[in-house]
C-alpha cells in the first residue's frame, strides 16, 4: 500500500495525506478520486500538459519518464527536474511506499 502527501502551490490550499492506497492507479486518478482537482484535458493519455505535477519523493514507485511525456512536460508551466505528468505516474502494484507530490497552482492552468 502507498501513502501520498499532496502539497499545493495554490495559495490557501492545505496539504493532504492519503493513506492505504493500492498500486495500479496513476497519481492523477488517485487525486481525482479523493477530491483533489488536477486538470486532465487530454483524458489521461499523455497528450497535454495540464496534469503536470512535481514528484518530490517516490520516483522509484512509478515508471521512468518516456520521451513523449518529456515532450509534453517541456510545454508545461514552470517545468522542473522532478516534473511528471500525473496520468503517467502509475503506482507499481508490486511495491509499497511513500510519495510526496506538489500540485502546481491549478488556477494558472487553462488547458493546452
Ligand atoms: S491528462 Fe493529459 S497528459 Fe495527463
Amino acid at each position: 500500500m502507498y501513502t501520498i502527501h499532496f502539497k499545493f502551490d495554490q495559495k490557501g490550499q492545505e496539504p493532504k495525506t492519503l493513506n492505504n492506497l493500492a498500486g495500479g492507479e496513476s497519481i492523477l486518478e488517485i487525486a481525482l478520486e479523493n477530491g483533489i482537482e488536477i486538470h486532465h484535458n487530454c483524458g489521461m493519455v499523455a497528450a497535454c500538459s495540464t496534469c503536470h505535477i512535481y514528484l518530490e519523493e517516490g520516483d522509484a514507485f512509478v515508471p521512468d519518464i518516456s520521451d513523449r511525456e518529456e515532450d509534453f512536460i517541456d510545454r508545461a508551466r514552470n517545468p522542473r527536474i522532478n516534473s511528471r505528468l500525473g496520468c503517467q505516474c502509475v503506482l507499481d502494484d508490486s511495491q509499497s511506499g511513500m510519495l510526496t507530490v506538489t500540485v502546481p497552482d491549478q488556477s494558472l492552468i487553462h488547458g493546452d
